[in-house]
């Protein structure tokens, strides 16, 4: 992992995270589902971890990036801890009933990971893997920008189809359309370091967030943006 969530990405990407974890997960879990202890590998600053406390009695929110867990929000069921996917002993935990991965499967799909998952899931337990590609190009051009959406070689749809261990009860892509406020635009925008750069080369002389959030109000109208959904769900074989 590199620095490509530091204090000041951290700081947007806290600020505002497009509302769609409940969404994915309301695809994902049945409505008779309910869930111990859940673990939600890769929890940044904690949107996807309370988006799955909403269908567990207690949640553990892994991640290794401690400005991203800086900023994670207090939850009562929530326990935040740092570490990386592929060792969860930190967590004092050996028996998760859900394990979730938003956004973070492809910084941590390895054997050792894998391992860990065998071990820890409960026999009856689910994996959630999910993701989400917002659409920034058109929004990037109208501001006289080129900013790819993503690197390209991230696989938003990474999931477990490929490890025998696991079964795939679900799998889907879906596209939505995002209405957002010029603030949240912008806030999207700068959650990402090379983008933040650039933004900040474009408005040398402001915080960027103010120039880009002028900027968008003056493009007139809301901002909307398409996302890419991905999601899956995977028992053990
Ligand atoms: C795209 S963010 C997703 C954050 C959060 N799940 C969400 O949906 O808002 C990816 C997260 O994965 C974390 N990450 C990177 N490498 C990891 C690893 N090896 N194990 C666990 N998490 C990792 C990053 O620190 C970052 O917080």
């Amino acid at each position: 992992m590199t620095n490509e969530y530091s204090n000041t990405v951290a700081k947007h990407y806290a600020a505002f995270r497009p509302a769609l974890h409940e969404v994915i997960l309301r695809r994902l879990i049945r409505p008779s589902d309910r869930f111990s202890i859940g673990l939600d590998v890769g929890c940044g600053t904690g949107y996807s971890a309370v988006a799955l406390a909403a269908y567990c009695s207690r949640v553990f929110g892994l991640d290794p990036n401690q400005p991203m867990l800086d900023k994670a929000t207090i939850h009562p069921k929530i326990s935040y801890v740092k570490g990386y996917g592929d060792d969860m002993c930190v967590l004092g935990q050996d028996r998760f009933d859900v394990v979730s991965f938003a956004g973070s499967l492809s910084y941590t799909k390895t054997n050792k990971t894998k391992s860990e998952l065998l071990r820890t899931l409960a026999l009856d337990g689910v994996v959630l893997v999910y993701d989400f590609q917002v659409f920034i190009d058109d929004l990037t051009a109208s501001l006289g920008m080129f900013c790819c959406s993503a690197s390209l070689d991230y696989n938003f749809a990474e999931n477990l189809c490929d490890w025998p261990e696991f079964t795939s009860e679900v799998v889907g892509t879906d596209r939505v359309l995002l209405q957002l406020s010029a603030q949240e635009a912008a806030h999207i925008l700068l959650a990402n370091s090379d983008r933040y750069q650039l933004f900040q080369e474009k408005f040398p002389d402001t915080d960027p967030f103010c120039g880009l959030t002028g900027y968008i109000r003056r493009l007139g109208g809301k901002p909307q943006l398409n996302a890419d959904i991905y999601f899956a769900r995977h028992s053990l074989s």
